[in-house]
């Protein structure tokens, strides 16, 4: 009933006067809804209407994104666009130029002109082609994104000259799925919806004590043994007495489906940043091989409750070359640049009361457990760096000194962020107060079970990434954010998109959308068409207030 109440609230949003409201084409109730906003719209009169006797237009590199968007266009339309090879636009097609020129618009960015005869699309990298095919998406009626033919709509496009490209180069979210697994097909059709968005980094996380979610050939047991939890806790973690479902829980993915979800998501321009937890959040790993953690004698099994497990890796040097040997099977696996390597919430207690850590300790000439964990660290960042690759960590990683190539991801507020970036370090702000979108969107009481917290629709779009304490050479240290999705209580991915969206729509324009341009009113005014486009993809977001 709510949900119809809002799509009737909609429907009035669209049915506003036809008009633009300034050159930026923060309104344009004929349906120029862009989302993320674009750098600079410029509508102009007419249209420009796709049918079967058009073609795309396309040579060398531009094929592949025509064949997207051909993809793109097709199942709705019910005819297929077919591609002919060229570089020059002309009447009655839509071309997709490679144009070296526009390298001032950078590798994302793109020009989209539409006119009364064709349409063009221009870019200086093929990123840049495939945004400018999102935004094209968008300016066709929301039915576009139907999966099969729909009879009677004339597939018009407004004219517009529109110049883009984004703000920031890091645009990431974030999903958990080691504390509830997402089957491989969700998160194909979250790349999908974060493809729509212009986001261009998706970070798995995956492995923690609740179960281990990537297959290593060399170590088959972190699956066979870890990426199983006997059952599970039943609402919130601080209600007690804690109750279980006693329901095995599960799943993994296997090296072919890592390849499978890596390529599409870079057929998408979204890289896939695999996130492995060490040397806290290790219990599912060491429940597989016990020789890994601080108590070898105890057997351990992946843990079936929430909030941060005591259990740690040791730092062993056989742990910190089967942790390598981990990494170099994720490195054949993710061409991504940068690694996660967790580093969050490693409590030391093991650590302390163990006499082998102990020793270890004073062996390495080290002052204490900060400085042990900052080591642990250095180690995989000398790794990472020798592959060519670099490490990323969570804010705690800067405790006990910061690796020399490490990008710190600031969770705990931006503090940790701004320590780094003064440092000359990268960051990607990822702070609990703006982006942390397992908390709750609205009043605890009717919103359904969430970790806690209260980051609503509003609060997300002021985000603003750059501290305002950073001068302009360390602001540059600041690549972008991201949003996380931990899921603790976040059990499929119906709940996964209710909590994302459409609070990653705000997102997607505090990280691509010039900051002087960002008005909430009037991205509200363009979000209620672009949760019709939602709603035709079956994106279960949280509906308005
Ligand atoms: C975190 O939320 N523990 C990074």
């Amino acid at each position: 009933m709510f949900r119809l109440l809002v799509l009737a609230a909609m429907m009035g949003a669209t049915m506003m006067p036809s008009g633009v409201q300034g050159q930026t084409g923060q309104v344009h109730a004929s349906g120029l809804a862009i989302v993320p906003l674009p750098v600079e719209v410029k509508p102009a009169a007419g249209r420009f209407t796709i049918t079967s006797a058009t073609t795309l237009i396309a040579t060398g590199e531009a094929v592949t994104e025509a064949r997207m968007l051909q993809e793109m266009l097709a199942p709705a339309m019910g005819f297929c666009l077919p591609i002919t090879d060229g570089a020059a636009p002309r009447d009655g097609a839509i071309a997709l130029i490679l144009d070296a020129g526009l390298k001032k618009l950078g590798d994302e960015g793109y020009m989209l002109e539409v006119n009364g005869q064709r349409v063009v699309l221009r870019a200086a990298k093929r990123a840049g082609l495939f945004y400018a095919s999102q935004t094209l998406r968008q300016l066709l009626p929301p039915a576009i994104f139907r999966r099969a033919r729909v009879d009677g709509i004339t597939w018009t496009v407004p004219c517009v000259a529109i110049t883009d490209h984004p703000r920031f180069a890091w645009r990431g979210l974030h999903v958990d799925p080691a504390r509830h697994f997402i089957p491989k097909s969700a998160v194909l059709r979250f790349i999908d919806a974060m493809a729509l968005h212009k986001f261009n980094n998706l970070h798995l996380h995956l492995t923690d004590d609740q179960g281990w979610r990537i297959e290593i050939k060399k170590y088959p047991k972190l699956t066979e043994i870890g990426a199983w939890r006997d059952e599970t806790l039943i609402g919130h973690a601080g209600k007690e007495p804690h109750r279980f479902d006693g329901r095995p829980h599960g799943g993994f993915y296997t090296q072919d489906d890592i390849r499978e979800i890596v390529r599409y998501a870079a057929d998408r321009h979204i890289n896939v940043l695999p996130e492995i937890e060490m040397p806290g959040h290790a219990r599912a790993a060491i429940s597989a091989y016990p020789e890994l953690g601080c108590n070898p004698g105890e057997r351990l099994k992946p843990w079936t409750r929430w909030g941060v497990c005591p259990d740690i890796f040791n730092a062993d040097d056989a742990t910190i070359a089967f942790l390598q040997d981990v990494l170099t099977e994720v490195l054949e696996l993710f061409p991504s640049k940068f690694i996660h390597v967790g580093g969050d919430e490693a409590i030391k207690d093991q650590w302390k009361a163990s006499p082998a850590i102990q020793a270890r300790i004073r062996e390495l000439g080290l002052a204490s457990e900060a400085e042990l964990q900052s080591w642990f660290i250095k180690q995989m960042d000398t790794f990472l760096t020798g592959h060519g690759r670099r490490l990323i960590g969570w804010d705690e990683i800067l405790e006990g000194g910061l690796a020399p190539g490490a990008t710190v991801m600031s969770w705990r507020g931006e503090a940790g962020g701004i320590a780094a970036a003064k440092t000359g370090h990268d960051v990607v702000m990822a702070p609990t107060t703006h982006t942390y979108f397992d908390y709750c969107q609205g009043p605890r009481e009717t919103e359904p079970l969430a970790i806690g917290g209260d980051l609503r629709l509003h609060k997300v779009y002021e985000y603003e990434p750059i501290p305002a304490e950073l001068d302009e050479q360390q602001a540059k240290h600041i690549l972008g954010a991201q949003a996380q999705h931990w899921s603790e209580y976040i059990s499929n991915p119906r709940h996964l998109e209710y909590m994302a969206f459409p609070r990653a729509a705000a997102l997607a324009e505090v990280v691509w959308s010039p900051k002087g341009q960002r008005q909430y009113d009037a991205f509200l005014a363009r979000l209620s068409s672009h949760l019709q486009r939602l709603d035709v993809l079956d994106v279960s977001y949280r509906p308005l207030d």
